[in-house]
């Protein structure tokens, strides 16, 4: 979006049009689009608002309703927080008893909204003046929350009264590329670590892949997963980690939400052994934030390869922290064996899950012909170093 599209997006004409807009259904945008310029309106006001109702349509996912009265660039939304997980870094200050939090890079505005929303005083900053404009749109109907455009770590904290402090850099490039070295995210990890010697409650969003050993040793690291995907690992520092550093997850879902973390004295390697009836499949969060030994744990179970994180058990005791399956078949990993093994079963369409091997699920499913009836899932990994395929069924 350019400037003058959202100067014509806030005129009177421009935002009743806006809120007039059937759902946006991209068969229909065309017509729309036509009898809306028919009627007179300014093409270019035309184009802007269809924009924008296509994507408040995408950004429904991470905000349900509030998306309807909220503005958005592609980039902005692709980068925001949702709210369920927005709530949660939001739930962190307010427990900690903060009242003004500024958040450094606040996009637009996913984590000031869930902040504000929370009855926190917000100063949001953003260096890009159109994102804080739109900020500065989407937080309108909270009074207490301020929109900067600005350099975040600019801004003077003890002045403005600030104490609590978030930050969410920049992960991708101009090109829409991710960064994974924390080091390029802008602004750069290091520059938002040295806030916390100023305002110790500060909480910094970083992409789910950093490495532990980038971790502060002082910080609690939380992955959090929702449905399963994870989404991002959250840096929580001083009064925002009430429980101290260390690792943890927070799985989000429609069950509601999960959290586990290290236990106090760490975690034992969990034991290796033959597959039992039951695998288990940790969710992604449990998996980065290294808590795979708790799974293990509240299956009594055992890994089924030192490096892989399966988890497998012979009785089933159900946990939220991962998917369990009943174990029908394990063999060695061939595909002729795994086509017989397959015709037998009457299988016709098959979910192929795989770690640690280099199998291409596409390929092999080519080589296999199936077609049978029954739906199955198959298991390729190793067990005690040797490729295998294990036939599961989702309890
Ligand atoms: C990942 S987005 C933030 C998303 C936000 N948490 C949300 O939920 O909508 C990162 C933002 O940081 C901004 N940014 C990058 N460097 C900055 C800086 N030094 N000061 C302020 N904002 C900055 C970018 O323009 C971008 O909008």
């Amino acid at each position: 979006m350019d400037p003058a599209a959202l100067s014509l997006l806030l005129s009177p004409e421009g935002w009743a049009l806006l809120g007039a807009l059937p759902p946006y259904d991209e068969d229909r945008a065309m017509a729309v689009s036509e009898r809306l310029r028919r009627e007179g309106v300014d093409p270019a006001l035309v184009a802007a608002a269809l924009t924008q109702s296509r994507l408040r349509t995408r950004a429904r996912a991470k905000f349900s309703d509030f998306a309807d009265g909220m503005l958005f660039t592609p980039e902005g939304l692709e980068q925001a927080t949702r709210l369920t997980v927005a709530a949660r870094h939001a739930q962190r200050y307010a427990v900690a008893g903060c009242e003004r939090v500024a958040d450094l890079t606040c996009g637009l505005g996913g984590d000031a909204m869930a902040m504000a929303a929370l009855g926190l005083r917000v100063l949001a900053t953003d260096v890009d003046e159109l994102t804080a404009a739109l900020a500065t749109v989407n937080l309108r109907h909270f009074p207490d929350a301020e929109v900067r455009h600005g350099d975040g770590l600019a801004l003077d904290l003890t002045a403005e009264g600030v104490d609590g402090v978030f930050a969410d850099p920049a992960r991708r490039t101009a090109g829409g590329r991710r960064r994974h070295d924390p080091a390029s995210y802008a602004p750069p990890l290091d520059d938002v670590l040295a806030v916390r010697a100023e305002v110790p409650a500060l909480g910094v969003k970083v992409g789910p892949a950093i490495p532990h050993d980038l971790v502060p040793a002082d910080a609690e690291a939380q992955w959090v997963s929702v449905d399963g995907d994870v989404v991002e690992a959250g840096l929580w520092f001083g009064p925002l980690a009430p429980e101290g550093p260390g690792h943890s997850a927070l799985l989000l879902g429609e069950g509601g939400a999960t959290t586990v973390r290290t236990p106090d004295g760490g975690l034992d390697a969990p034991d290796v052994g033959r597959v039992g009836a039951y695998l288990h499949e940790p969710d992604g969060a449990v998996i980065r934030a290294g808590l795979v030994a708790m799974v293990a744990e509240q299956v009594h179970g055992r890994l089924v390869d030192p490096t892989i994180a399966y988890v497998t058990s012979d009785s089933l005791v159900a946990t939220p922290l991962a998917t369990s399956y009943r174990v029908l078949d394990v063999m060695p990993f061939g595909v002729k064996r795994l086509r017989t093994a397959l015709r037998e079963r009457g299988v016709g369409r098959l979910t192929i899950k795989k770690r640690g091997t280099a199998v291409v699920p596409e390929q092999l499913r080519k080589q296999l012909d199936l077609r049978g009836e029954v739906d199955a899932t198959v298991v390729l990994t190793r067990v005690a170093g040797a490729q295998s395929a294990i036939l599961v069924e989702r309890v």
